[in-house]
């Protein structure tokens, strides 16, 4: 079945035919060991986002791929500052895609994780109050949490004075989510590299020039280069690049 405007292979083999569901889940697909996956959209100049949100960078073609990625993994990464910028609901699958995860032996939806140092959170946010798997939150040991928090979600204290991430996955991992998509934003992105974390960048780019002013997807401080092979390229209908790149 293809889903609107068509998507089609460029590289490694080209193929003009249109990608359904099924082939786009395989060249996605879920890595046989524990593995980070990062799932951003830019712009031709490189802008993360338009007015200060990714929906001005993200077209359907974009939208069906962040959908399928979803249905792919165990744990939904988020930094604080992008469930609270982008007013993150709670994360819901369609019948198709719960489908699809029965199947194939995994929980009827995945695991939302907040990464947050302070704990500026709402547990009104539908992300946490409508939730159908009560959320995690990674933070710091000695975080004061908010009134309520812990009734919608279960804190996980990892690091003093900041929260390391390398801990956080490890404590995924234990609970069995070893599929982690990471959904941004640009400063977790940005620790998670510092860390060498990211295994996986899923990166869509728009045709679209957004011009100065917005930031990168990735943010914080410096840390050395690393080579991250691309996988593939896919083109939509809409001019979106889908671009794979991947360590394995
Ligand atoms: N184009 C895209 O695909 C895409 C994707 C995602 C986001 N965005 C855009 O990115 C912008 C939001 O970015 P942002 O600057 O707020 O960055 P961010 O990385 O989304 O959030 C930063 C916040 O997350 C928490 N956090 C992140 N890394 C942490 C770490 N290593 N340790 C502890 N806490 C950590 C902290 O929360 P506390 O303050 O609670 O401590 C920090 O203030 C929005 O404009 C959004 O639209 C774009």
């Amino acid at each position: 079945m293809s889903v609107g405007l068509p998507i089609s292979a460029l590289w490694p083999e080209p193929s003009p035919a249109p990608l359904d569901d099924d082939t786009l889940t395989a060249r996605y697909g879920r890595a046989d060991r524990p593995h980070l996956r990062m799932n951003f959209v830019t712009s031709v100049d490189g802008a993360v986002s338009v007015d200060g949100l990714s929906a001005g960078l993200s077209g359907g073609p974009d939208k069906r791929v962040f959908g399928l990625l979803r249905m792919l993994c165990d744990a939904l990464l988020v930094a604080a500052g992008t469930l609270r910028r982008e007013g993150y609901r709670a994360v819901r699958l369609d019948e198709r895609r719960r489908a699809w995860r029965r199947a194939h032996g995994l929980a009827e939806y995945p695991t939302l994780v907040v990464v947050s140092g302070i704990l500026d959170l709402d547990p009104a946010q539908a992300a946490f109050a409508d939730a159908p798997v009560r959320p995690l939150v990674l933070t710091r040991d000695d975080a004061p949490a908010p009134a309520g928090l812990a009734d919608v979600a279960d804190l996980v204290r990892c690091g003093d004075g900041r929260v390391d991430l390398a801990a956080g996955l490890t404590e995924l991992r234990r609970r069995g989510l070893d599929q982690v998509l990471c959904e941004g934003g640009p400063r977790l992105f940005g620790a998670l590299t510092t860390a060498d974390l990211v295994d996986e960048v899923c990166l869509s780019v728009a045709p679209l020039l957004a011009g100065a002013g917005a930031g990168r997807i990735t943010a914080g401080d410096p840390s050395p280069a690393r080579h991250l092979p691309l996988r593939h390229v896919l083109l939509a209908g809409d001019g979106t690049l889908l671009l794979r790149y991947a360590r394995r």
